[in-house]
């Protein structure tokens, strides 16, 4: 088992990848705190883990508010006596109703996407170093999005916050090299979650969505699953990369391959001017 006595603390681990990276770390031998504003989800996933045998621990923890990142990390120290390992997964655009182009939302909705997916994430770091310097030991991933290295649509503040998070993952990776905390960051293509709740609800019209964006958008020709996504949070969670920090990994079916090819064809450019 890859996470034999070590234990992770999940953001967002209610649902979605954090739910799918729970689950297959549980497998591995990890103690699990699941961390959501949907407690009763992270206690749902908590009693999965439990019924297979694992440990894990669900709170209610809102990411964006410093005073309930700190009782949730107390929380687990108390539970289980350390933090090995951090997913800092929980984020989105929920209650998002505008397209989040220029124009269509307002300085408050700004600093709440600001908040959710890179001041959250931010503080539940500050909360968890202190553990792991201390033992000199640690694992942090960063989960940003396509949209921040390769938009096909505008969503500003998400956007600019998921790039946001790969800054502030690379300038971790500087700082905490010597306490031999590894920080990495995964870059998620299309993934079928309840991510895409605020933009249709589940159905065939999501169905037909979803077999498109497959089709012209993921050279693999598939959306992504909460699977595709553990596994490599568990690559960076474990010993299997143990000399491996500052690295941005896309989950992604291949992406952003295709949108580069599609904008800019480099072999008919060079066919065209007998180059090739
Ligand atoms: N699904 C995709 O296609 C996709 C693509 C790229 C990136 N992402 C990113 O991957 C991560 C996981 O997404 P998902 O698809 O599993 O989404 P999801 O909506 O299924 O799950 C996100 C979880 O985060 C929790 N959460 C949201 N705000 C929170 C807060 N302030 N405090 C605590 N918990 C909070 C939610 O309650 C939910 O349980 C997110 O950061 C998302 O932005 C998703």
């Amino acid at each position: 088992m890859l996470l034999k006595d070590k234990v992770a603390m999940v953001t967002g681990g209610a649902k979605g990848m954090g739910r799918g990276i729970a689950l297959r770390f549980a497998e591995e031998g990890a103690g699990l705190a699941l961390c959501d504003l949907d407690l009763e989800g992270a206690q749902s996933v908590a009693g999965e883990i439990e019924s297979l045998g694992g440990r894990a621990l669900a709170l209610r923890t809102d990411i964006t508010k410093s005073a309930e990142v700190a009782a949730a990390v107390a929380a687990a120290l108390e539970e289980f006596g350390t933090i090995d390992i951090l997913i800092n997964n929980a984020g989105g655009v929920p209650g998002t109703h505008a397209s989040g182009a220029t124009g269509t939302f307002d300085e408050a909705e700004w600093d709440r996407i600001l908040a959710i997916n890179l001041k959250g994430p931010w503080l539940v770091t500050e909360a968890v170093l202190p553990t792991m310097k201390e033992r000199r030991s640690g694992k942090i991933v960063f989960v940003s999005s396509m949209g921040a290295v390769s938009p096909v649509v505008s969503v500003l503040h998400y956007h600019a916050a998921k790039a946001g998070v790969l800054g502030l993952a690379l300038n971790l990776a500087f700082e905490l090299a010597p306490f031999n905390i590894c920080v990495n960051s995964i870059v998620p293509g299309p993934v079928e979650t309840p991510f895409w709740d605020s933009l249709m609800p589940a159905g065939p019209e999501r169905d037909a969505f979803f077999a498109a964006v497959s089709k012209h958008e993921v050279p693999l020709g598939r959306m992504g699953t909460p699977k595709d996504i553990a596994e490599a949070a568990l690559f960076f969670s474990s010993e299997l990369s143990d000399f491996v920090t500052g690295q941005t990994l896309c989950v992604a079916g291949g992406q952003p391959m295709l949108s580069q090819q599609a904008t800019f064809n480099i072999e008919g450019y060079l066919r065209e001017r007998g180059l090739l």
